[in-house]
């Protein structure tokens, strides 16, 4: 249908329409962490609702301990934050709340990250977890018409056995997720130290992704996909640090879930006018945009697109294009659907040439 459809005229869109056009294009978001997207003012509202003491006064006074220096700086703090998620509505009003701000930021489809070990360790069940989640995306496509569906993530700081233990819980509500992934402390924790859990995953038909080259070497990023077998790589800037890898991934394909308002944060890049995110889509690459961890690191997926355009001059129309079109052919929904997003983008974009 695409191929017959006339070329859009990227240079025919003034940089000062950008803005608008990267909020309103549809895009999805494939690298977002559900715990997170928790604002301090839902940590305080959660914590009320649920007598938890939090060792913060206020919410400003939270907000300040948000200074990270690299990435454990952080998982700290998040890990921490997500104490006041217990019960089955407090994981729905998390997800909602989220949904309904990236409905907002032209996100069609969101494939979200969760991570069941940081509760079920607290005592949490794993039904509260993942049909509290569940039902926020069930009801906000109905709502919102956003597409929204749920991958479990593994926490790589901690075992393997721990690994299938949560697996196996999950099973029970396998129709409620679609895929597995790795989260957590990297360095020191390589993807091969889950590689027979990951076989498992593949075996019952999961979809399979990992975050590698974040903090962790271009090696991590090989095992992930010669061991693992993922079908994505979270983050993955670092593949620029090998040549050789860096064409292996524009070679096959590979979508890089890259989030620059975290990689700032979390000092993996200086400054967003330092990322490399123009080099991976000028190396052909499948780079995406994503938001990560917004409530901590300073942006929803809008944010990061307009920040990271705004920083780096060699981004235009013709890469934003790009970057929501690679957003829709890395995500796990059927080729017919990516091919109504892709209209729907050639519609505001042909508006944006046109003025509107
Ligand atoms: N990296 C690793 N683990 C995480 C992240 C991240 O950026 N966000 C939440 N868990
Ligand atoms: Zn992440």
């Amino acid at each position: 249908m695409n191929d017959q459809a006339p070329p859009i005229d990227f240079d025919a869109i003034p940089r000062s329409r950008l803005p608008a056009l990267l909020r309103a294009m549809p895009k999805a978001e494939l690298h977002l962490h559900i715990e997170g997207s928790l604002e301090p003012e839902l940590i305080f509202r959660l914590a009320r609702r649920n007598g938890v003491a939090l060792p913060h006064a206020s919410v400003e006074a939270l907000r300040a301990a948000y200074a990270f220096t690299d990435l454990q700086s952080f998982l700290d703090i998040y890990y921490a934050g997500a104490s006041v998620l217990l019960k089955e509505a407090d994981f729905f009003d998390l997800a909602w709340a989220y949904l309904e701000r990236a409905a907002a930021d032209g996100v069609v489809h969101a494939e979200i990250f969760f991570d069941p070990q940081t509760h079920t360790m607290r005592g949490v069940p794993m039904e509260a977890v993942v049909v509290g989640l569940s039902h926020a995306c069930r009801r906000a496509h109905a709502e919102f018409g956003i597409s929204a569906q749920l991958i479990l993530c593994f926490l790589r700081h901690l075992s393997e056995d721990e690994a299938f233990a949560t697996l196996e819980q999950a099973l029970v509500h396998r129709h409620h997720f679609i895929g597995v992934g790795l989260d957590s402390s990297e360095r020191g924790h390589p993807p091969e130290k889950f590689a027979r859990v990951f076989a498992r995953c593949r075996a019952l038909g999961l979809h399979v992704v990992a975050h590698a080259g974040e903090e962790g070497p271009p090696a991590y990023i090989e095992t992930a996909l010669d061991v693992l077998k993922v079908e994505r790589i979270d983050h993955g800037v670092r593949c620029t640090d090998s040549p050789a890898l860096t064409q292996r991934l524009a070679r096959e394909r590979v979508p890089l879930t890259v989030c620059p308002l975290s990689n700032v944060r979390l000092c993996v890049f200086p400054s967003l006018a330092q990322h490399n995110l123009p080099q991976l889509l000028a190396e052909g690459l499948c780079a995406t945009v994503n938001s990560d961890d917004p409530a901590y690191f300073g942006g929803y997926i809008a944010d990061n697109f307009l920040k990271t355009f705004e920083a780096l001059p060699q981004l235009g129309a013709r890469e934003a294009w790009q970057l929501a079109q690679n957003s829709f052919e890395a995500s796990f929904v059927p080729a017919a659907q990516k091919a109504a997003w892709t209209a729907r983008l050639r519609d505001v974009f042909s508006a944006a040439v046109a003025g509107g």
